[in-house]
Parts: structure tokens; sequence; C-alpha cells
């Protein structure tokens, strides 16, 4: 691990908790951010000060701890600080998602790449057809994947013949997240985006809330992961990583890239979110699109 001790000589430290409350100093912004930036590739501007002020500032009431500074040290330590970390990333994370977010790409993902791609498996030897939703949120994300690859076979697949396995991994760093992706019920107003004809085949409701059917949590599993490390994952072929890559600096998104190359196998495809790009970031991937709808295929 990164010596974040090291960072820490001739900083002028915030005051303890006084009547005022306590105030984050410029240095220690500059040391939270890059101690954030390090284990999770989330890069805060200086605009975001304030923010991150008040989100330490409630950390360090729940844990009881008198001062920004020594709420780092806490964090930097080796027993206890891990886990305060991934509470902090969790207050601090954006995880805003829902259900057929951006449908021209789903038009694109269920109209054009999953034939082509079911296709394939039908003369492959492997015959799963392998999507990693990463940062994945609250689930959304992998069961919309989960229920048009459903329909996409279905269309595609003659009676008869045995249908591709579906493996769909979703994985975020936000154990939070995680449990209510893992959960798979939701309420009323985040299905607003599921169509009647989707809500009636895939989800139950129970107590006024719609619980993902059966059928589409047997093909769909969650995992911690944090994108800043490998997680092995090859031969993957479709990966979606939308509106993700925007809270990571250039250098941290071309390492994501390069992960993500190493993962797809060839002529897999990359969803990114509609204000995220590969321009200039990497030339090995082919753009492509439907209407509105656009991905990248790895060369
Ligand atoms: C804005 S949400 C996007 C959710 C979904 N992909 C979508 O487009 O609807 C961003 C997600 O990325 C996750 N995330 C941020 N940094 C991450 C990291 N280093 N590793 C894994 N997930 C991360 C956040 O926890 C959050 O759930």
């Amino acid at each position: 691990m990164y010596d974040y001790n090291s960072n820490v000589s001739n900083i002028n430290f915030g005051y303890l908790i006084s009547e005022k409350g306590p105030k984050m100093t410029n240095e220690e912004y500059l040391l939270f951010r890059s101690l954030i930036y390090n284990e999770s590739g989330m890069y805060f501007k200086d605009t975001k000060k304030e923010f991150m002020e008040s989100k330490i500032i409630k950390r360090l009431k729940a844990n009881n701890i008198r001062s920004i500074y020594r709420y780092y040290k806490h964090l930097i330590s080796e027993s206890e600080g891990k886990r305060e970390f991934l509470v902090l990333i969790d207050t601090l994370r954006i995880g805003e998602t829902s259900f057929f977010r951006n449908r021209p790409q789903f038009d694109l993902f269920r109209e054009k790449i999953l034939p082509e791609v079911i296709e394939e498996k039908k003369k492959a030897v492997c015959k799963a057809v392998k999507i990693w939703s990463a940062g994945c949120s609250t689930g959304e994300e992998p069961y919309t994947i989960a229920m048009e690859c459903y329909e996409a076979v279905e269309k595609n697949y003659r009676r008869g013949l045995t249908p591709p396995l579906l493996e769909i991994i979703g994985s975020d760093i936000s154990f939070s997240a995680l449990k209510t992706a893992k959960a798979g019920i939701y309420s009323k107003e985040r299905i607003e985006e599921v169509e009647e004809k989707y809500l009636m085949k895939y989800f139950n409701v129970e107590d006024g809330s719609y619980a993902v059917s059966e059928q589409i949590r047997r093909c769909t599993v969650f995992d911690f992961h944090n994108l800043k490390n490998e997680n092995g994952l090859r031969e993957i072929d479709i990966i979606f990583c939308r509106n993700v890559m925007i809270y990571f600096d250039l250098a941290e998104q071309k390492r994501l890239i390069d992960k993500f190359y190493a993962s797809l196998k060839p002529g897999g495809y990359l969803f990114i979110g509609h204000s995220e790009t590969l321009q200039g970031l990497d030339d090995r991937f082919k753009f492509t699109y439907f209407n509105k709808g656009t991905a990248y295929k790895r060369i």
C-alpha cells in the first residue's frame, strides 16, 4: 500500500471540533483527494471541496473522531481504516441510475449486437454469453441487460435449439448499492422506465414493490470490485461501464480502458456513458452506432 503518512509533514491541519465545527484546510483536502484518487480512481476537482468536507464531517461524527486530520490517520490505518474508507467512498460516490437508462443504447444492444453475439454462440464451443456491468450501482443496469438478453434470445433462437447460457456480472465499489442490487426489489418510482410488457414478464409484485423474477436472478451475479484493480475477467462478450469514467481523470480512464481491452474477447463490445468517449484515449476500438445508440467494438 502507498505510504500516506509520507504526505503529512508540514501541513496546516484544521482545528479540532469547536463550537464553530471542524473546517477542512486546503492541505487536508489535497490529502483526502489523493488518498481517494489512489485507492478508487475517483478524482475530485478543486470545486468539490465543500461537498467532500460535509461528507467527511458526517463520518467524523459517526466515528466519534474530533478532527479531520485524525480521521485521515484513521483511514490510512491498517486495521479499521480499509472498512471505513469504503464507507466514506459510499457517501461520496454518485450512484444515479435507472432501468433502460439511455434507451437508444439498449436498442443497439438488443437489435444489432445481441443477434450478432447469439449467432456466434450457435457455432461456438462455449455457448455462454458473458456480459459485465462494471459500476452497476443498485442493479437496474444489469437487470435491464438480462431482460433484453431474454428478448433477443426469444427472437433469434428457433424452438428446439438449446439457447445460450446467460452470465451477467454486476460489480461495484459500494457495498450498500450491491446489497440493493442483490435484493432486486424496487419501488414503483424506480420501475417507471420499464414497459408494461417487461413488467408483466420479468417482475413479481410484492407488497406494492416490484421484485425481479427468478429467471432474471438466475443469470445475474453481483460482486464487489474496485475498478482501480484488475479482476481477471477474460473472454467477455460485452462490457457496460456507463457513467463511471466521468469520475476518473484521464490517466485513470486510460488504465481502465486497458483493463477492459484485456477482459473483452476480440470483436467484443464496450458501452460507455453518453457523455463519455474513447476518442483520444484508445484507438483499439471501432465506434459503432444504430440510430442514436452508440458503442465501441474491440478490433
Ligand atoms: C453514476 S453510477 C452509474 C450506474 C450505471 N452504470 C448507470 O449508468 O446507470 C456510477 C457507479 O460507479 C461506481 N464506482 C465509482 N468508482 C468506482 C470504482 N473505483 N470501482 C467500482 N465502481 C465504482 C459507483 O459506486 C456508482 O455506483
